[in-house]
């Protein structure tokens, strides 16, 4: 069997070893330790398919919107929302359902010092991220008698940060045991002619696999394991970036098992026609997400009769797995293997004498895995409408759209909200915000059914105004 050196030489990727002799005992240990990370036939059928004739044009095909499950007051059947609720209720009853959190991006737009989990987001007690979903995810485990285990996949970059963070705030009062953290997968850059490039002379550019790599670690990791010797066949998936999810959503739980579907997906409404949200549709008459940059703007804008915008279904990245879905298609030649994408990055790499490179040019591409691309081998797949203000606020840039000022006002617009719902309604501008900060813990109410209840149990209420902070 050739050695490692030997295998990246005949792969015509030797330069990975250029500077190998000028590196002491423990770097040359770290760099053919990453270099054994690598799947070389992996890489070359990357360079094949992805990098030769450069960027190929997304092909559409045969394309339509996808049909979804409108929420009741968009034409719904209320009384299919209620046996989904309820079916759902029970799973979260039995124990069947864990929570996911997607947590190995590297946050560059927010341009955040840290692992994104521990940004500070909410309005009144500053919680980071981590937080909000530990709390809501001990509040649906105490409700329904059953406290549910939690999977974290984390980078190699923010890895150690994380656990050490979470360990240091005791878990957020979740019980160690049932919160399981495990890195995702990297993947090599390489430059326009396929070679992988090295970020030092004793590190590869090495970069998480995309979300999409999730369900490869999940498999990787033992957690598809886990999850069966625990009885749990359906893992919820969000991402770290943001707190106004649902960590935890019973009817939509309930469409996903009664439908025998493999993997589920949340939607709203496009809130304008070039919202850059994917776009849910049936392509060959399979599931498929595609991205805005993918939809051309003619389709984007296109009205049906009935004046709505016919490719309206956005994706926000909520999902539904099912447990044995998970194990499938991570199975090596199952023939449901997810399709890499290609980005042209600016990648910090090295020149020929191992000098530092910073290019102002796109100079390589990376390789990422998008998990929507599990939806076309899903069966039953299904999509299911939700209220965007319940469920979805990203933090994803430092200003502007889907910011840390844009998430705390939809944050306070909530809570103002489930107050008027339970009777206590605070004053709000035309926008729906209350003129001061309220912030609701999810311990108190993790949605409006649970906060109405609890508020109308106190047996003094207190006065909303300035500042308050339910818990
Ligand atoms: P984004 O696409 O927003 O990427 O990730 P990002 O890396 O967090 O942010 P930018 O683009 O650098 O600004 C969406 C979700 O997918 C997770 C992120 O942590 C976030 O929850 N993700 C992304 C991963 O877990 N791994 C990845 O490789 C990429």
């Amino acid at each position: 069997m050739p050695s490692l050196i030997d295998s990246f030489q005949q792969a015509g990727q030797g330069q990975v070893f250029a500077f190998l002799d000028q590196l002491d005992a423990g770097a040359r240990a770290r760099l053919l330790a990453e270099a054994a990370e690598i799947d070389l036939a992996e890489v070359a059928r990357l360079n094949r398919t992805l990098l030769a004739g450069g960027a190929a044009a997304f092909e559409l095909g045969d394309l339509v919107p996808a049909p979804y499950e409108a929420l009741p007051e968009h034409g719904g059947s209320a009384e299919a929302w209620g046996r989904a609720r309820a079916a759902g209720d029970a799973a979260l009853t039995a124990g069947r359902v864990a929570a996911f959190t997607v947590a190995g991006g590297q946050g560059t737009r927010l341009g955040y010092d840290g692992p994104k989990g521990t940004f500070p987001v909410t309005p009144v007690m500053a919680k980071p991220l981590f937080q909000v979903f530990a709390e809501k995810i001990l509040a649906a485990g105490r409700h329904y008698g059953r406290p549910l285990h939690w999977f974290i996949k984390t980078s190699h970059q923010n890895h150690e940060a994380t656990e050490a963070y979470l360990a240091e705030h005791r878990w957020f009062g979740l019980d160690r045991g049932r919160v399981h953290l495990f890195r995702q997968g990297r993947m090599p850059a390489v430059d326009f002619q396929g070679k992988i490039l090295l970020e030092q002379p004793g590190a590869i550019a090495l970069s998480p696999d995309g979300h999409g790599g999730s369900l490869r670690a999940l498999a990787r990791h033992g957690a598809v394991d886990l999850m069966a010797a625990e009885g749990i066949d359906t893992l919820s998936y969000f991402q770290v970036d943001n707190p106004l999810v649902r960590c935890v959503d019973p009817a939509f739980i309930g469409w996903h098992l009664l439908g025998g579907s493999e993997m589920s997906s949340k939607t709203v409404p496009k809130a304008y026609p070039e919202e850059k949200l994917g776009h849910f549709c049936l392509r060959g008459g399979r599931l498929a997400v595609i991205e805005y940059s993918d939809l051309p703007l003619a389709l984007q804008r296109e009205v049906g009769l009935d004046g709505q915008l016919r490719y309206r279904a956005g994706s926000i990245a909520i999902h539904l797995l099912d447990r044995e879905f998970i194990r499938r298609v991570t199975r090596p030649n199952s023939g449901s293997e997810l399709p890499f994408h290609r980005a042209e990055k600016k990648i910090p790499t090295v020149d020929a004498a191992g000098r530092p490179v910073r290019p102002a040019q796109p100079n390589g591409v990376k390789f990422e895995l998008f998990v929507f691309d599990a939806l076309p081998f899903a069966r039953r797949p299904l999509v299911i409408e939700t209220r965007r203000a319940d469920d979805f606020s990203p933090v994803k840039n430092a200003e502007g759209v889907d910011s840390p000022q844009t998430c705390r006002d939809d944050q306070l617009r909530q809570a103002a909200r489930w107050l008027a719902a339970a009777g206590a309604a605070p004053p709000v501008d035309a926008s729906g915000r209350p003129p001061w900060p309220i912030e609701v813990s999810p311990l108190f109410g993790y949605d409006e059914e649970t906060f109405g209840r609890r508020w109308r149990q106190l047996p003094a209420p207190p006065a909303v105004g300035a500042g308050l902070y339910l818990e």
